[in-house]
């Protein structure tokens, strides 16, 4: 298995590297099988769905007052005030990824630790799964804007009903989701004060422009976080490139640890969601630094000592690229060790054990480079 793995991560490299050929068909993670993969094709026949056809896309609210999914439509106020929609109170809107529907691990993960929260909050569960099927890539990638339009309209009615106000709206999506979230932000003409993207896909989504994608315009509060990013041929499947007011890169923002023996990235690109997940069940669980580039954190060259929290929690006036070091399960957070020096800016040695731990990712690094050149 393993060395199967191996051999397709080696054919995939030297190929991509020498231009030899371009994938058709990449691999996003299984929302549905936590080691599972499925294909997502780049190209080739498209099936016939009608990409303005807004029936299929469904919502789901779950509040604290009721934790089974009723589903509300967009100009149907008894859908809505016959469900337990609470008025006037926060609002999180999510949206699932490629190959994934609104009962996958992500959101429902989520979705069950914010109502946990000691707090009102309306939580409305996008489902989009009949247009982001496996392996249609190319339909599900464009139906992003779709579902951006659609969710919007859902939003603006709720507000036109003066049942939530733009300032209580938090958009959240995981992968192609995070261009749902972007294309929602969009629509609402960037008002929405807060906007997260998880890990945003990157094929197709490079090629195309930002009104089709996350960007800082999307929201007053754009952030993004990165844990698969990178090309195809890195093993990546997400944007490396920042995409929104605060940019968050976990591990250099690709190769998570606990994922070594990932193919094309899935299981990095699964982590986003799970460190943000974590960190609403305990904000302490993560720190972020701001620095200029990952290597300047690693060799302790930032000053973390004006560190803020990662997740759920973290400040609207965060601005720039943030890094911090996870752990390979969970609990991923590693709190204050998760920064490699968080005193003295101009110290070299730092503690032992983020010098140990640099030296133990320099190292994987490099064998994993010169594996990959022979
Ligand atoms: C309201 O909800 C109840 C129970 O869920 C259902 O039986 C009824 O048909 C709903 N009414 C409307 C107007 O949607
Ligand atoms: C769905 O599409 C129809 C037809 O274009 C449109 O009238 C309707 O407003 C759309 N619904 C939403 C919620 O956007």
């Amino acid at each position: 298995m393993i060395w199967q793995r191996v051999y397709v991560k080696l054919v995939l490299t030297v190929g991509l590297s020498f231009g030899a050929f371009t994938p058709t068909t990449v691999y996003f993670p299984d929302p549905n099988n936590i080691n599972g993969v499925i294909p997502a094709y780049l190209d080739g026949p498209a099936p016939s769905i009608q990409a303005t056809d807004n029936s299929s896309i469904t919502f789901h609210l779950v509040t604290r007052k009721s934790r089974i999914p009723q589903q509300i439509f967009a100009y149907d106020i008894a859908s809505i005030t016959n469900s337990s929609f609470i008025p006037k109170a926060s609002l999180k809107i999510l949206s699932h990824g490629f190959g994934g529907e609104y009962t996958d691990w992500f959101p429902m993960d989520m979705t069950k630790v914010l109502l946990d929260l000691d707090e009102d909050i309306n939580i409305i569960l996008i489902d989009w799964k009949k247009l982001a099927t496996s392996p249609w890539y190319t339909i599900a990638a464009p139906a992003t804007k779709l579902v951006g339009v659609t969710a919007a309209n859902l939003l603006k009615f709720l507000m036109q009903e003066g049942l939530v106000t733009i300032d209580n709206i938090h958009i959240i999506g995981h992968s192609l989701g995070s261009h749902v979230a972007g294309n929602i932000g969009h629509e609402l003409e960037g008002k929405c004060p807060r906007v997260t993207a998880l890990d945003p896909a990157l094929p197709l989504f490079d090629i195309t422009t930002d009104e089709n994608r996350i960007d800082p315009s999307d929201g007053k509060f754009v952030e993004v976080i990165h844990t698969g990013s990178g090309h195809l041929h890195e093993n990546g499947l997400a944007f490396l490139s920042t995409r929104g007011h605060a940019d968050f890169y976990p591990n250099r923002g690709m190769h998570q640890p606990g994922c070594e023996s990932e193919t094309f990235g899935t299981c990095s690109h699964a982590r986003a969601p799970k460190y943000y997940t974590e960190s609403i069940v305990n904000k302490e669980n993560f720190y972020a630094c701001s620095c200029g580039h990952f290597d300047l954190f690693l060799a302790g060259k930032c000053d973390c000592s004006n560190r803020i929290y990662f997740g759920l929690s973290s400040p609207s006036t965060a601005r720039g690229k943030y890094f911090f070091l996870t752990q390979e399960k969970s609990p991923y957070g590693m709190g204050l060790n998760g920064l490699v020096n968080f005193g003295n800016p101009s110290s070299d040695s730092g503690a032992d054990l983020p010098n140990f731990r640099i030296f133990l990712m320099l190292s994987t690094v490099i064998m994993y480079n010169l594996f990959l050149k022979l």
